[in-house]
């Protein structure tokens, strides 16, 4: 990719009179180092593999890389604003009193933001629970299963989850793995 710019060095390095004393594999060395720094300062992440995201070890012992695609996070925010707010919060923080069941034997709705115990459960469960809404009996979440997309589902996920704190999300990654095994 850098080959056009590096092109004119290396027509200067081999014209110029020492040129021809330096070896040609020393000058390769040398122009390898400055294209690699290049390479390394435009684009340090990606260089490793790593990308925007954000190494963690999780309490099983995986190192694992934390990355929230930041377009569906926005696409769940949205979607969290227009469809959830107005019961688990504004920032999903959840009803303050979430534990216990209401006078009428319903549960608050619960944080989302990993202060409640949503990173308690799977994926599969958080998409069902969506879905499908409140089991009977146990609280007045609406399903959402007929009103949103797919894709709408996994992006507010992605949203309310990419709240965790780090140990949160290191907790629920160990999880998960042992309920997909
Ligand atoms: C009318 C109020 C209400 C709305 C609107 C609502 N929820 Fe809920 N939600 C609840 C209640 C109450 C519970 C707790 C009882 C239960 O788990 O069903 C809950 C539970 C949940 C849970 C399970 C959390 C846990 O810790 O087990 C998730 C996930 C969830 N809601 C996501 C959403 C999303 C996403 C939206 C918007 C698309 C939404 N909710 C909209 C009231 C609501």
């Amino acid at each position: 990719m850098n080959e056009r710019k590096v092109q004119p060095v290396r027509t200067w390095f081999t014209t110029a009179w020492w040129g021809n004393i330096l070896p040609r594999n020393l000058m390769g060395i040398l122009l390898g180092i400055l294209v690699g720094g290049l390479v390394a300062c435009s684009d340090g992440g990606s260089m490793i593999g790593f990308g925007d995201g954000k190494v963690l070890s999780t309490p099983s012992g995986a190192s694992i890389v934390r990355r929230h695609d930041p377009e569906q996070v926005r696409q769940g925010e949205a979607v969290y604003r227009r469809h959830c707010a107005t019961c688990h919060g504004e920032r999903a923080q959840g009803a303050p009193d979430w534990r216990r069941r209401d006078a009428d034997g319903f549960y608050p709705p619960p944080p989302l933001d990993g202060s409640g115990h949503a990173w308690h459960h799977p994926k599969a469960f958080l998409q069902e629970r969506i879905r499908n809404g409140s089991p009977p009996g146990e609280g007045r979440m609406p399903a959402w299963g007929e009103r949103l997309r797919e894709d709408e589902i996994e992006a507010v996920i992605e949203w309310f989850q990419s709240l965790w704190p780090d140990p949160v999300y290191a907790a629920w990654y160990d999880r998960e793995q042992r309920f997909l095994e």
